[in-house]
C-alpha cells in the first residue's frame, strides 16, 4: 500500500466539474437541470450533496460519474477529461475507477453475496486483492453471509453487499445516490458508518446524494444545490446545522 503525504492528499482532486450544464428537452419543455456548476471532490473526503427535489442532485452525480452526457462545461475524474472519451473508454473508466451505490441495491439475484461483490472485477478480468477483499467484507460484517443470495438477505444486508462491491476494487471515487433511502434508520446508520470508515481508515473518496440531514452529518462537507446551482457549502456538518440551513432555503424559496 502506498502512503500519500497528508498535505498532498488534502489538495488532490478526485473529481471536478467546471461550468457544468445539463439541459433536458427543447423549446417550451426545456429544463435546465444544471446551470454552470463548478465543484471539486477532493481525494479522501466524504461529500454529501443536498437540495430540494428536482434541484439537480442526481443529474450532477450522473454527469460527474460518466453515467450521463452533459450539455456544457467539463468533468474530470482524476486527470481524465470525460468529454474527450469515446463511449467504450467511458465504460472502461466507469468500470475501473468508479464505484456505485444506488438506492435500489442493484444486486444480481442469481449470484451469491460474494459473487455480487466481485462481479465488477470479474467482468473487468481483474483479480481481487484477497487481503483487501477480506478487510472490506469484515468491515461491513458480511463474513457469515457470503454464500447467501440477495433474497436471503435483509435490505440492510443487501446494501452492505453493494457497499462492499463498490469498495472491492478500490476505485478512485465512490458515488452513492441516496444509498440509505430504502433502509430503516438503524441499517442506514450502519451503511453510513461503513462509508465514513472507508474514508477515514481506508482513504476512500465518497460522494453521496441524500435528503437526510442525519446522513449528511456523516460527511466531511455538504454541498447544497438549488435550481441546478450550488448555493452553499458546509464543512464538518451537524444534522441540526444542515436542517437549519435547509429551512432557510425553504423560507427563501417561499418569499422569492
Ligand atoms: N430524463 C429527463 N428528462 C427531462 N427532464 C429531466 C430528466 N431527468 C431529470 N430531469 C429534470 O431535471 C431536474 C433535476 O432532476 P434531478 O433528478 O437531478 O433532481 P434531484 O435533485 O435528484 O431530485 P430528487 O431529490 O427528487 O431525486 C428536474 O427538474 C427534473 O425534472
Ligand atoms: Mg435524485
Amino acid at each position: 500500500m502506498t502512503t500519500t503525504p497528508t498535505a498532498a492528499r488534502a489538495t488532490a482532486v478526485a473529481a471536478r466539474a467546471m461550468d457544468l450544464s445539463k439541459v433536458y428537452g427543447e423549446g417550451e419543455t426545456q429544463v435546465v437541470a444544471l446551470d454552470r456548476v463548478t465543484v471539486d471532490f477532493r481525494q479522501g473526503e466524504f461529500t454529501a450533496i443536498m437540495g430540494p427535489s428536482g434541484s439537480g442532485k442526481s443529474t450532477l452525480m450522473h454527469c460527474v460519474a460518466g453515467l450521463d452526457t452533459f450539455s456544457g462545461g467539463s468533468v474530470r475524474i482524476g486527470e481524465t477529461e470525460l468529454g474527450s472519451l469515446k463511449d467504450k473508454q467511458l465504460t472502461q473508466l466507469r468500470r475501473d475507477k468508479i464505484g456505485f451505490i444506488f438506492q435500489a441495491f442493484n444486486l444480481l439475484p442469481t449470484l451469491t453475496a460474494l459473487e455480487n461483490i466481485t462481479l465488477p472485477m470479474d467482468i473487468a478480468g481483474r483479480k481481487p486483492d484477497q487481503q483487501w477483499l477480506q478487510l472490506v467484507i469484515d468491515m461491513v460484517g458480511l463474513s457469515g453471509r457470503l454464500g447467501h443470495r440477495p433474497t436471503q438477505l435483509s435490505g440492510g444486508q443487501q446494501q452492505r453487499v453493494a457497499v462492499a462491491r463498490a469498495l472491492a476494487s478500490r476505485p478512485e471515487i465512490i458515488f452513492g445516490d441516496e444509498p440509505t433511502g430504502n433502509l430503516d434508520s438503524r441499517s442506514g446508520a450502519e451503511v453510513l458508518g461503513f462509508l465514513r470508515n472507508s474514508v477515514r481508515e481506508l482513504g476512500q473518496t465518497v460522494v453521496m446524494v441524500t435528503h437526510d440531514p442525519v446522513a449528511a452529518s456523516y460527511a466531511d462537507r455538504v454541498v447544497f444545490l438549488a435550481d441546478g446551482r450550488i448555493v452553499d457549502e458546509m464543512i464538518a456538518p451537524t444534522a441540526d446545522g444542515v436542517l437549519d440551513r435547509m429551512k432557510e432555503f425553504d423560507a427563501k424559496g417561499r418569499t422569492s
